[in-house]
């Protein structure tokens, strides 16, 4: 590492990145832009070359076409001077990942471009592929010997979610990429820890004093996880299809966000501090029985509707999904943490799409303050003490609490005490890719998955997809498309007598 980019982090190292899937969707709407803001912000070094492959044979000239088209489309970075230091570092081979020959070819092309480019013999492989190409490409790069760490350059790889579709699918493919790489070399991803505002909830919890005496079951009365999308199905319906809500989202973003709400203090940021204590959150889920997932787990699938003033067409009617799909595009959840910290603390969990609004927030809700002063005062007039951390969008933190309306008598009110974070910080555009790609170029695998987590996850929902499977094809709840998703997920909590913050409240403003 040498020069300091923006507020003082080191330039990444040099390297070649090597991405497959070059020429996919996530590479030009998310990596090639992540690639920008980095430049922008100074972090990547002067000595970086891309070798991009995928199926079709575009050559060098066809790539870096399609990177400048995909830079011009998505504004990032500080304008066009950008685009040429990409192009004039950018390669292409094409071909099948399972021949054999692409991974010669790449060794001849890895051999070129060092040379012409001083990459200091380190290359990142970015996996940005179906998951069904994970393993062979491992194995290729390993038989290929494209991995080998030797006089100190490294080798990684990241490796794009879905990291299996169950708890034995994910177990067979770390086994599988275990054999050619060491788990230091595997970064697996999950782009929420790539949030900043995901990040904060660490720095929110350890960074404060008054929050940690407050962070248990002594004080906590309930946990709720909200990521709500407007998004359908749209083109993805032959992926999602397969997948539904539960596969997609929660074995990891909302497992992302439920560690670390959850996790005990870490000793220290370091890699493997920070995801041992995460790892442990998940141990200690409540494995739920078949009777369990019927009762605290609720599934829906969206019907026609309006969001954001459009029409909708039900999911069934979805481009590659089949007329009778049962799969579901909403899941609520009420799951039990059985630890000292968090033993009785019911953590509700719900996220779906073709909602009301975009709107992803955490809501802590304090135990009720003792009645005893208040006793004219109805119970439902006492704000409940709710600690909101707004992940996106309007990012901040409300904290809720009573005050005493002015006038001669005592009367309550809830208010809001807010902290937006466009107030208080310039914010420059991101993917949330930028911090993740950074990483894995400085070594640094805190915001990865290791492979017991992955796993840990799993373990959790696997339960639940064997309950389903024993029930056979249920039917399922249908919700209106822009609405707040099934009423079964209101009576998950009514019956505790709870409720959600409403998403169609304003992020950082009062809510239920
Ligand atoms: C992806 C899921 O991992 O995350 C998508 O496959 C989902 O279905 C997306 O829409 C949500 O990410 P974000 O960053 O928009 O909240």
């Amino acid at each position: 590492m040498t020069a300091a980019g923006r507020d003082g982090a080191q330039t990444a190292p040099a390297c070649v990145l090597v991405i497959f899937g070059a020429t996919g969707d996530l590479t030009r709407r998310l990596l090639v832009p992540a690639l920008r803001n980095l430049r922008r912000d100074g972090l990547l070094a002067e000595n970086l070359a891309l070798i991009g492959l995928a199926s079709r044979d575009i050559g060098d000239a066809g790539f870096r076409k399609h990177l400048r088209d995909g830079m011009e489309q998505f504004k990032a970075g500080k304008g066009d001077a950008d685009i040429a230091w990409f192009t004039q570092r950018a390669y292409y081979l094409g071909g099948k990942f399972e021949d054999p020959g692409i991974y010669k070819a790449l060794a001849g092309k890895l051999a070129e471009v060092e040379a012409a480019h001083h990459t200091a013999g380190n290359v990142l492989f970015y996996l940005a592929t179906p998951p069904s190409e994970f393993a062979v490409i491992v194995e290729q790069l390993g038989k290929a010997g494209l991995t080998r760490e030797t006089d100190g350059h490294w080798r990684r790889v990241i490796i794009e979610k879905p990291f299996g579709h169950d708890l034995p699918s994910a177990v067979a493919l770390n086994k599988e990429i275990l054999k050619t790489l060491d788990e230091g070399q595997i970064y697996r991803i999950d782009h929420y820890l790539g949030k900043e505002t995901v990040q904060n909830i660490m720095v929110f919890r350890f960074a404060n004093g008054f929050v940690e005496p407050l962070w248990n079951r002594d004080h906590i009365d309930n946990v709720r996880i909200t990521v709500a999308e407007t998004v359908g199905v749209e083109q993805r319906g032959r992926f999602y299809d397969q997948t539904g809500a539960l596969r997609d989202m929660v074995p990891n973003h909302l497992f992302q966000l439920l560690t670390l709400i959850a996790m005990e203090p870490p000793s220290c940021f370091g890699a493997d501090a920070l995801r041992s204590e995460k790892s442990k959150v998940l141990d200690a889920v409540h494995r739920l029985s078949a009777e369990e997932a019927r009762r605290n787990v609720v599934r829906g699938q969206y019907g026609a509707g309006i969001v954001d003033n459009k029409q909708v067409v039900p999911y069934r009617e979805a481009p590659d999904v089949p007329r009778q799909s049962t799969t579901e595009t909403y899941i609520a959840m009420k799951l039990a943490i059985d630890n000292w910290r968090w033993a009785g603390v019911p953590f509700y969990l719900r996220t779906g799409k073709a909602l009301a609004r975009r709107r992803s927030y955490i809501t802590v809700q304090f135990k009720q303050a003792p009645l005893a002063l208040f006793r004219d005062t109805p119970v439902e007039r006492l704000p409940p003490n709710d600690l909101t951390l707004h992940i996106q969008p309007d990012e901040g933190v409300t904290l809720r609490f009573g005050v005493k309306i002015p006038g001669p008598t005592v009367n309550i009110d809830g208010v809001d005490l807010k902290f937006n974070y466009q107030d208080a910080f310039e914010i420059m555009p991101s993917t949330g890719y930028e911090t993740l790609v950074y990483d894995c170029m400085t070594g640094d695998a805190a915001l990865f998955q290791r492979a017991d987590s992955i796993e840990a996850g799993w373990r959790v929902v696997q339960p639940v997809l064997d309950a389903w499977k024993e029930e056979g094809r249920a039917e399922l709840p249908i919700y209106p498309a822009g609405s707040s998703g099934p009423e079964e997920a209101n009576q998950l909590l009514s019956r505790d007598g709870r409720r959600w913050r409403a998403i169609s409240t304003d992020g950082l403003s009062a809510g239920g």
